[in-house]
């Protein structure tokens, strides 16, 4: 048989650069592409649509079962489907984003989006050259055997700046308050904080461009294939 493919693991606080990151890393090497935080989203989605409580963790624990999410790892073409329905726009309003904090923090939903990233990956490693996965605990718990894992920042001012291009909103100030609510909702939860480890690379983004960061993780990336 021949090499399993590479696993690249990135984490870091909303607005850091984790996805352009990811998703530019992926296409420059043809690697899959997995963004966990949108199957905390979709999980999301369907607790608001099902008429859940997303405050309520015993309900949300219970019902974490029967929603069926999947991804699609084309970095050129990401999908999230749940139950069969095309969820990539909706897990983008603001009701989800409000709600994703208090639902990614109930242990049931974490073991089971968990459980599915680690099969995701398995199967990236086999029947691709591997997959670079983004979020908040990749590095620590998805797969903290990854040959590279890097730790995105950026000063609150250059992530509320780039969250509010992408949501078009020329508010910064309320995006930036809403970031710091999130990341100090993301932090503190009992079950796998977004946590720095020592053996992540810290990478400090507000000073670099988008290519600027992605190719320092390629070259990080060409160097751990090299190394095997
Ligand atoms: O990356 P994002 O902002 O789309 O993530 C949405 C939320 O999901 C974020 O507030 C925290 C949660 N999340 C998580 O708990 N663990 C992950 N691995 C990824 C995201």
């Amino acid at each position: 048989g021949h090499a399993e493919g590479i696993v690249i693991a990135i984490d870091g606080p909303s607005g850091s650069g984790k996805s352009s990151t990811a998703k530019g890393v992926a296409r420059a090497r043809e690697l899959r592409y997995l963004d966990t935080g949108a199957m905390y989203r979709a999980m999301t989605w369907w607790m608001l649509h099902q008429g859940i409580d997303a405050n309520d963790a015993a309900a949300v624990a219970e019902a974490s079962s029967r929603p069926v999410i999947t991804m699609g790892t084309d970095p050129a073409a990401p999908t999230v489907d749940v139950d069969g329905t095309d969820v990539a726009a909706a897990i983008r309003t603001q009701e989800v984003t409000t709600n994703v904090s208090a639902v990614s923090a109930v242990p049931e939903v974490r073991e089971r989006l968990v459980a599915l990233q680690r099969e995701t990956i398995a199967r990236a490693r086999r029947e691709a050259s591997g997959i670079v996965v983004e979020g908040r605990d990749i590095t620590t718990v998805v797969a903290p055997d990854a040959p590279v894992k890097i730790f995105l920042t950026a000063s609150a001012e250059a992530r509320a700046d780039r969250r509010s291009k992408e949501v078009e909103t020329d508010d910064v100030a309320a995006t930036q308050a809403d970031l710091a609510r999130r990341d100090q909702l993301d932090s503190s939860r009992a079950a796998s904080p977004l946590t720095q480890t020592e053996d992540a690379l810290e990478l400090e983004t507000s000073n670099l461009t988008l290519d600027e960061v992605i190719a320092i993780v390629v070259k990080l990336a060409d160097e751990a294939v090299g190394a095997v």
